[in-house]
Parts: C-alpha cells; sequence; structure tokens
C-alpha cells in the first residue's frame, strides 16, 4: 500500500496549494524529481542532442536515449528502437492516420472506431476516410459503453476491416477495454490495433508485448512528465513501413538537388528537426518516479478510492453517475437539475478542480444521452479527506448557490 501522506510531500504545488486536485485527466501534477530534471538541463548542460560535437550534446544525447529505452522497459516494448517521440498523444495519433491511414488503406477498406473516443482518435480516421474513400464504422458497445467482444468481432464478418482504433481507457467513464482480446481477434482477421493509451499508461500496468498491440500512443504529461511531449509505440516492422509526416534535419541521412532523399531509421526518421529534450528528460524522471512507486501500487490505490468516491455518490439521490462501475480513477455524473459547469463554478469556490463538458468525446452523448457533464478524475496524490471534503461540498451544492458562482 503506498503512503499517500509521503508522495505528496514529492509534488511542490500540493504545498503550495489548499485546491483538491480532480482533474488528473487533463493534466498530472508532477513531483518534484521532474521539475529538477527539466530544470537541471537548463541550468546545468543545455545542448542540441545527437547534433554537437562537445561534451554537453554527448551527455544530453546519451540521456535522451536513455529515456527512450526507460520507456521501452515501462511498457516492455521490444526494442529502444519502437519507441518515437512526439509532440504528444494526438500527435502520435496523427502521424499514424498519416503514415498508416492515408498512405496504405484504399476504397472500401474499413476503420473501426467507438464512440466513447476523444477527438484525437476519431478526427484524423475521419480525414483518412475522406482523402482515401475508407469507409468509417462504430463498434456496437454495451448500453452503458462498455466494450462487447462479440459484438466487436460480428464487425469482422461483416466488414474488411484493416485498422482498429480505439482507447484503452476511456477519458470519460474510466472502462479498462480488454486489449489483449481485441487484438487477438482483430490479428485473426488480418486487421491492426492503434490504441489511444493516454488515460491507461499512467494509471495501470502496460505490457505491449503480452497484449501484442499493435501501436499505442500516449502523452508524458499524463504521468507526471512534461507538457510537449507524446510516445508514439509501434512494433518494428509497422513504424519501419509507415512514411513520417513531417520531414527535416535528424530524420534523413541525406538528399540531393534532384529531389531524393534517404531517410535515417526508426525511430530517428519520425523526429525531424530539434525535440523536446528537456521533456524527454523529465519524462525519463517521471518513469523513475512511477516506478519508484510501482504501477500495481499506484492502480489499486486509485482504484480503491475511485470506488470510495462512487459508493459516496451513489448515496446522493440527486446524483447522476454515468460510470457506476468505473475501473480506473474517473467518475462521471451530474447533480439533477444543474449544468455541470455552473457546479464546477461552485466547486472551484470550495476549491475543487474538476472538469466538466464533453471531454473532447463529442459523441459519447450516442451512448450515454448527457452532452455534458462533470469529470472528476483522480491520481495517485489524492487522498479520501480530499473524496471526503469533496462529497460534503457536492450535498452542500444548490443551483442558487452554483449560479452566484457563475454572476
Ligand atoms: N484529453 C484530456 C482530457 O481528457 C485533455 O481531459
Amino acid at each position: 500500500m503506498l503512503d499517500v501522506m509521503k508522495i505528496r510531500e514529492d509534488f511542490p504545488i500540493l504545498s503550495n496549494s489548499d485546491v483538491c486536485y480532480f482533474d488528473s485527466g487533463a493534466t498530472s501534477l508532477k513531483p518534484k524529481a521532474v521539475i529538477d530534471a527539466v530544470t537541471n538541463f537548463y541550468t546545468g548542460y543545455t545542448a542540441n542532442i545527437h547534433r554537437g560535437d562537445y561534451d554537453t550534446s554527448v551527455y544530453v544525447s546519451n540521456k535522451y536515449e536513455e529515456t527512450r529505452n526507460k520507456v521501452r522497459n515501462f511498457i516492455n516494448a521490444q526494442y529502444a528502437r519502437e519507441i518515437v517521440f512526439t509532440a504528444g498523444a494526438t500527435a502520435s495519433l496523427n502521424m499514424i492516420a498519416y503514415g498508416f491511414g492515408i498512405d496504405k488503406l484504399k476504397k472500401g477498406d474499413v476503420i473501426l472506431l467507438t464512440k466513447l473516443e476523444h477527438a484525437s482518435s476519431i478526427l484524423p480516421w475521419y480525414r483518412v476516410a475522406e482523402k482515401t474513400g475508407a469507409v468509417i464504422r462504430f463498434i456496437p458497445l454495451n448500453d452503458d459503453g462498455s466494450f462487447d467482444l462479440k459484438k466487436y468481432e460480428e464487425c469482422f464478418k461483416q466488414n474488411d476491416v484493416k485498422i482498429v482504433c480505439l482507447s484503452f481507457v476511456s477519458n470519460v467513464l474510466g472502462y479498462v477495454n480488454p486489449i489483449k482480446e481485441i487484438c487477438a481477434i482483430a490479428h485473426k482477421y488480418g486487421a491492426i490495433v492503434n490504441v489511444d493509451g493516454a488515460q491507461a499508461v499512467p494509471h495501470i500496468k502496460v505490457d505491449v508485448q503480452d497484449l501484442d498491440v499493435d501501436l499505442l500512443s500516449f502523452s508524458a504529461h499524463k504521468m507526471c512528465g512534461p507538457s510537449g511531449l507524446g510516445i508514439l509505440y509501434g512494433k518494428l516492422s509497422i513504424l519501419d513501413s509507415m512514411d513520417p509526416y513531417m520531414y527535416g534535419g535528424g530524420a534523413n541521412a541525406r538528399f540531393d538537388s534532384c529531389g531524393n532523399i534517404l531517410l535515417k531509421k526508426t525511430p530517428a526518421k519520425f523526429e525531424a528537426g530539434t525535440p523536446n529534450v528537456e521533456g524527454v528528460l523529465g519524462l525519463g524522471a517521471a518513469i523513475d518516479y512511477l516506478q519508484g512507486i510501482g504501477m500495481e501500487a499506484i492502480a489499486s490505490y486509485e482504484h480503491q478510492l475511485c470506488g470510495y468516491l462512487i459508493e459516496e455518490l451513489k448515496k446522493l439521490p440527486n446524483v447522476e453517475i454515468y460510470n457506476p462501475n468505473g475501473e480506473t480513477s474517473v467518475v462521471a455524473f451530474n447533480i439533477k437539475g444543474i449544468f455541470a459547469q455552473d457546479a464546477a463554478a461552485y466547486f472551484n469556490r470550495r476549491k475543487i478542480a474538476v472538469r466538466t463538458g464533453n471531454h473532447c468525446a463529442k459523441i459519447l452523448v450516442d451512448i450515454i444521452g448527457v452532452n455534458e457533464t462533470i469529470r472528476a478524475s483522480l491520481a495517485f496524490y489524492n487522498t479520501r479527506e480530499e473524496v471526503d471534503h469533496f462529497i460534503s461540498v457536492i450535498k452542500e451544492t444548490t443551483l442558487e448557490k452554483c449560479v452566484e458562482a457563475v454572476l
């Protein structure tokens, strides 16, 4: 069991603020070790990587590549070359849509999505469909938004599916999709699986070899690391066959005046331009930090805390919960008769930070029936006392207080 009070001492913001931060699904707080790793780059060894013939550049280049190997170890990829650094999970997902979708799909090929997905996992495929003539189909889900493997397999019997794109953990409902089984079925029919892991990798142990997943995207900033950095994991054979969507320095071995380009090997061919070096060094510190606590301990603590919040919410007759069986650290709910954003304005007055709205999953309304929810997304640095405070604030929330908070 992790010691949450000790963990809270690692996060400088928690001693500078008395806000109950329940928006870790949007971005996580940062421990001092990560802040130091970024600061040390600026104060101790600023240099570009893979380009400088001097000690600090070599030093930073080595640290950058060491972090690639830390990421490999963290998700148990087979090779460090299967890890590409990008500008964020959104950039990773777009890179796949461009390099795999637009380049390889043709008229009539089917792309399977779900209605739970975040915009970053849907919109790139709408563009792919428009440009290639490929067809989007949505996997039918259960009424509560959970995944049904039988309905999923039916999709392959009726369609020429080439790629399945879905989240590991929904950013609104927190369900953990059965990715291992999803991959096994897709592979049986010759399709690949492209997973948005942004809400999974920070919260549960992910082993890409065990899952046999083909592509996995996630963001550093949701896992205690810096913003502006994403990770694209891909099986080497897939990454090798994909074109980068950006061209530039660092990604080519040579080019000539006739327009010929020789790209470097994976992953360098995907990392044109000066990368987010300090972000990568910060991510390395974040991985060390998370591994120091242990992903199993984090998952178990968050699951218990979230379960406690759900159980307490269930006792309140004026609260409607959209994921009463949520499996990770996200709860989506509404207070009956109060617009979600108005409730959040009152929570804000009472020092509680949550996100409201559709959370970028704009067609999830087809499943849960409402456009707007209050989302509390917890993390391993949240406490039971914070949850108790939240529940007491929800109990005292009235329409009048919310309207007054908005004015
Ligand atoms: N994708 C992030 C969220 O779910 C920003 O809040």
